[in-house]
């Protein structure tokens, strides 16, 4: 009986190992990105990309580990709920609000320690954000939170 468990449980590894999600990266200019489309300084830039666009744009860098079933699955759950969240690569497309809305998101989750995740950090030793590479991102999150507010109470009052 347990035998038959042990090989089942091979087997089953083995099937899934053909079966991947597909990959995400694209080949096109992404005219909406963050970097294009909003105030974006350099040094924000560089954060961003080397701690958030695995998850959270339409580019990620893979893992040779994403080759392996079930991790497969498991970071691309990570890259599909992240990406729903905020894409960097679409923020261009998002209505005023919502862009108000994400740039407060990003300054707190930032603040609290949530962004990037831990389980990401784990082996992502570079992507964990040093103080000032927090306050960089935190800044810059709420000066362009501010200025977009601005920007709406003047719409609203033309
Ligand atoms: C390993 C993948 C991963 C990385 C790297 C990552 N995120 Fe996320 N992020 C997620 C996932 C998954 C969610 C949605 C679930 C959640 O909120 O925990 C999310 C949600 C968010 C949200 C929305 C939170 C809310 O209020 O609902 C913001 C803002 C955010 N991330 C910012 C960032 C920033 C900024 C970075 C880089 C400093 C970053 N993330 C790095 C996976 C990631």
């Amino acid at each position: 009986m347990k035998k038959k468990i042990f090989w089942g449980i091979g087997l089953l590894l083995l099937i899934i190992q053909f079966f991947h999600p597909p990959r995400n990266k694209s080949t096109t200019a992404q005219p909406n990105d963050i970097g294009i489309s909003m105030l974006t300084p350099d040094n924000v830039n560089v954060v961003l990309r080397k701690a958030c666009y695995d998850c959270h744009s339409n580019n990620t860098n893979y893992p040779w580990y994403a080759r392996l079933q079930p991790v497969d699955w498991w970071l691309n759950h990570h890259i599909e709920e992240g990406k729903d969240e905020l894409n960097f690569s679409e923020f261009g497309t998002y209505k005023l609000k919502r862009k108000i809305k994400k740039f407060n998101e990003i300054a707190r989750e930032v603040t609290d320690g949530e962004m990037p995740l831990n389980s990401y950090t784990w082996i992502h030793k570079d992507a964990i954000l040093t103080q000032e590479e927090s306050n960089i991102l935190i800044n810059w999150a709420n000066l362009m939170a501010q200025k977009l507010t601005q920007d709406s109470l003047r719409l609203a009052a033309e």
